[in-house]
């Protein structure tokens, strides 16, 4: 009788338990169909605040960056002080929820503090204080993060070197910056970042340039960050012929802050329809589909830009309401997008 009273739950639980494993193994999450990291940009606040946005963190990621408080402007908001407090809260969470943490940006032109940009000194003063900059943030997550997005958009479309508060006061500012931020992390995973090479042969070829002249010259760089900022009529062998020239570099490969546009003249009437919403679902699979296909020892892996569509940059930074680049929708329920990019993944598996 004992026996009988145990075995009938015993039964019911491997029931429950194998219906689950079916269950789970019909809709895997991203993370489960791929074999690189995987990950989005993410905003403290909303970790903290947003209960939903704080699931799909832990539970859809293996990768997390942030958005924005690694910059210049938050990390180092006065000449003698950082402010690491926003930086290290999404540290913890990685931490506690055994994320990868990858660190953006060390140094770009955009997103810096008044201080800086009113800083006075000859070159020697230029290069001490962002040496001290991106030492003093490396050293305090050494052994934290993985890797630096060390310098972000350097160039622009022709393929000229951007002017720049760091172009215009420091001869050879990336070579340097990589330099100082390996001394400060020898382990750390070295990146330069950039967007929108497809289409800009100019602009990919000084990428591919700046890769060759630093590997000469022994600079230490490991990898690319190809932010894929696309939209979702991008030209699939502009961005195959991308990530083809980035791959023979032999440097490890991020998409870096990948999302996929479909309102990009900010219409304000834009519905998205199941026609937008499937070739944007048809182009996420061609990007992930052609990223399975490099090196695995050159699959850093693929951050998307923020969560939600309603998190999304293009919302905020560009007022673009009607945007919805992402595979979260506004309720933080997956899109079919989702979906679809995931079950065609896991039939190649
Ligand atoms: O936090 C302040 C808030 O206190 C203030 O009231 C408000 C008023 O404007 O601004 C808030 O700061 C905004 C910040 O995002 C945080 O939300 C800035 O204005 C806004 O400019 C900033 O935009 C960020 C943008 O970089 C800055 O250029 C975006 O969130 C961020 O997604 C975007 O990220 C960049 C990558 O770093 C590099 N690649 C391109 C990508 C998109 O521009």
């Amino acid at each position: 009788m004992e026996n009988k009273i145990i075995y009938i739950p015993m039964k019911l639980i491997a029931v429950l338990l194998g219906l689950s494993y079916c269950l789970s193994a019909q809709n895997p999450h991203l993370k489960e169909v791929v074999k690189f990291p995987l990950g989005a940009s993410v905003n403290p606040r909303m970790l903290n605040e947003n209960e939903a946005y704080r699931k799909i963190a832990k539970e859809e990621w293996t990768s997390l960056t942030a958005e924005n408080h690694m910059k210049m402007m938050l990390i180092h908001p006065a000449a003698d002080r950082f402010d690491f407090s926003k930086g290290d809260e999404i540290v913890a969470f990685a931490e506690k929820n055994g994320k990868r943490m990858h660190g953006h940006t060390l140094v770009w032109h955009n997103q810096v503090p008044p201080w800086m940009k009113d800083f006075q000194g000859d070159q020697k003063a230029w290069e001490a204080m962002l040496k001290n900059h991106i030492q003093t943030v490396v050293s305090h997550y050494k052994g934290k993060i993985v890797g630096w997005d060390v310098v972000n958009e350097s160039f622009l479309d022709d393929g000229s070197m951007r002017p720049s508060l760091w172009a215009d006061h420091i001869p050879d500012y990336i070579a340097k910056s990589f330099q100082w931020a390996h001394e400060a992390d020898p382990n750390a995973i070295l990146f330069y970042n950039d967007y929108g090479q497809d289409g800009k042969p100019k602009k990919m070829q000084a990428i591919l340039d700046l890769v060759a002249d630093l590997k000469r010259r022994g600079i230490p760089i490991h990898g690319l960050g190809l932010q894929m900022h696309i939209n979702f009529v991008s030209k699939r062998n502009e961005l195959q012929e991308v990530l083809d020239k980035s791959v023979a570099t032999g440097l490890k490969i991020h998409l870096s802050e990948l999302d996929i546009a479909v309102n990009q003249k900010n219409n304000p009437n834009f519905v998205y329809e199941e026609k937008v919403a499937s070739e944007q679902a048809e182009l996420y699979k061609f990007v992930f589909q052609s990223y399975i296909k490099i090196p695995t020892t050159q699959q850093y892996g693929i951050t998307f830009w923020n969560i939600s569509d309603k998190d999304s940059w293009l919302r905020g930074y560009f007022k673009r309401p009607k945007e919805y680049p992402l595979l979260f929708d506004e309720n933080y329920s997956k899109k079919p997008a989702y979906t679809e990019l995931t079950n065609s993944l896991n039939k190649l598996n």
